[in-house]
């Protein structure tokens, strides 16, 4: 334990709750920026997420439609680099769901903590700054394969 904390005072657990999924990587204070990223299902179905960093992998998620995922992270000063590997039936999709062009979209400098919202439709993958009203404000990313 004491190692562990020694070792950069890593926390690693995992919250769940009946409506929603939050995953912390995070120690309470960052020497960086703090995000929160959250994951919204719009698609009629459960759809299956796989999270990994360079330096985590906190697993795979069964996300029900309308249910969301959110996990928090301290962003590192150069490289903070997420990877979301989806899955709903047939289709699939890999896509970043943080790296340094998402960073620049999603950061406000009037706030402390950073958040970043994606929407999961049956057409692909929307990028948002505050989770406005589907689809102004919302960016496609990428499409199902
Ligand atoms: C940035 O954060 C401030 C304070 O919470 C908020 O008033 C403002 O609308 C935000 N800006 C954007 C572009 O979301
Ligand atoms: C985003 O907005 C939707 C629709 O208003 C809401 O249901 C959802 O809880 C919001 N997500 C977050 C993470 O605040």
């Amino acid at each position: 334990m004491n190692g562990r904390r020694n070792s950069g005072g890593l926390f690693f657990f995992v919250f769940l709750t009946s409506i929603s999924y939050l995953v912390t990587v995070t120690s309470h204070r960052c020497w960086y920026t703090k995000w929160l990223v959250t994951i919204t299902n719009g698609v009629k179905d459960t759809i299956d997420v796989h999270i990994k960093s360079t330096d985590h992998d906190i697993g795979h998620y069964m996300i029900p439609f309308k249910k969301k995922f959110s996990w928090k992270f301290c962003s590192k000063l150069i490289g903070t680099h997420w990877t979301g590997y989806f899955l709903w039936g047939s289709k699939h999709a890999a896509l970043a769901l943080m790296d340094k062009e998402i960073e620049a979209r999603c950061h406000n400098v009037s706030k402390a903590d950073q958040s970043c919202f994606w929407l999961v439709m049956s057409d692909g993958f929307y990028l948002s700054y505050d989770n406005a009203t589907f689809p102004a404000g919302w960016r496609k990313k990428k499409s199902w394969e």
